[in-house]
């Protein structure tokens, strides 16, 4: 196989900030080969209002008018079930993001994973208007008190507050994002095991391309790997591969591209969480897919399964361009820049990959 037609491509958990750093990152959607992202609203402040979100597409478009947004509020007490009921019938939304406090960057604004009870009207608006609801799944670290929460198990800790949310609301769509564990695939699994048919699919989970080549040892002492989730065992990765080679409709692509500043990441306490894979997204994702004789089913993985859960429809598309796989060498290159101060440092700088993208117009 030298050239794969993966369709329209999604990465369905995309951070592109605002800005100057926005600037420089959003038009690398389209390089990384992908059509349609689901763009992430820890911004600072938080994404809340029906203004702001419209206003935030708006910008993207601008800078990115063939790529297709999906958006997203942030949640937190400002919003309200009135509130969603409009963005959605407006189309604004097409989900709301949940952050448990204090675990990632731009968090401090997030929610107490232990009680999701006020939100609860909130919850039942979106199930009521189709809307997605996307888990950071992690608690937060606490130590001493007899509960022992770190980064090791901190997503393995915040399962039953997923199942639960499942249960008290069976036809909400839930998103587990960024899998970094053997426990939350199993758990995925387990939840979809009755599932017959990609439609029936209420709660998925997003895996990102470094967590498919990264353990531990490769953050520890490397800041620029280290993100939150932070990647695990090597027992870990091997089941996120087997999960995203699954073929199974309920995992699919979400990069967690969180592109911060080189300055920010290379220093001596205060490391910001994120890694930067956006411009080369589709071609990171092959190198796994081939390696893992697996190529045949990376087109689920990318395309298919995220367009369904979404429910995107053609006629939202800004382009119906398709991507395409060929087999092309390049090296990642060390950095990208907006040439006026900006530098990000991509994932695997310098590392040659196999594979290039390319567009077909239809
Ligand atoms: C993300 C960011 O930088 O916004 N960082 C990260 O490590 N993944 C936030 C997030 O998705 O957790
Ligand atoms: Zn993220």
């Amino acid at each position: 196989m030298s050239e794969i037609h993966l369709g329209i491509a999604c990465d369905m958990h995309v951070h592109v900030r605002e800005g100057a750093m926005s600037e420089l990152v959003t038009p690398t959607i389209r390089e990384g080969g992908i059509s349609v992202a689901y763009i992430m609203p820890n911004l600072q402040p938080p994404v809340t209002t029906l203004d702001r979100v419209i206003d935030y597409k708006n910008q993207l478009e601008k800078l990115a008018p063939q790529t297709t947004f999906l958006m997203s509020f942030y949640l937190s007490k400002e919003l309200t079930p009135e509130l969603i009921h409009e963005a959605a019938s407006k189309g604004a939304i097409q989900g709301v993001k949940c952050y448990p406090a204090g675990v990632t960057t731009n968090s401090a604004a997030g929610v107490d994973p232990n009680d999701f009870s006020d939100f609860y009207p909130i919850f039942k608006a979106m199930e009521q208007e189709n809307l997605v609801l996307n888990l950071h799944g992690e608690k937060p670290s606490v130590a001493g008190d007899g509960t022992d929460i770190h980064v090791l198990n901190a997503e393995e800790s915040f399962l039953p507050a997923l199942k639960k949310l499942h249960n008290d609301f069976p036809n909400l769509k839930i998103i587990l994002e960024h899998c970094t564990t053997e426990a939350a695939v199993n758990t995925i699994s387990e939840i979809n095991k009755n599932i017959e048919d990609a439609s029936q699919v209420k709660v998925a989970a997003t895996l990102t391309a470094h967590h498919l080549f990264l353990t531990i040892d490769d953050w520890a002492g490397n800041p620029i790997n280290f993100c939150k989730p932070v990647a695990k065992l090597p027992s870990d990765k091997r089941a996120l591969v087997r999960a995203a080679t699954s073929g199974k409709p309920y995992f699919f692509f979400g990069s967690d591209s969180a592109p911060h500043p080189l300055a920010n990441k290379a220093k001596h306490v205060g490391v910001c969480a994120g890694v930067y894979s956006q411009s080369l997204a589709v071609p990171y994702l092959a190198e796994i897919f081939e390696k893992t004789d697996a190529l045949d089913k990376l087109k689920g993985f990318v395309s298919d399964f995220g367009l369904q859960f979404y429910g995107v429809k053609t006629e939202q598309l800004k382009s119906q361009d398709e991507v395409v796989l060929y087999r092309k060498e390049q090296t990642v290159p060390d950095s990208i820049s907006d040439g006026k101060g900006i530098v990000v440092a991509p994932f695997k700088a310098g590392d040659k990959l196999n594979w290039s993208v390319k567009w077909v117009t239809k």
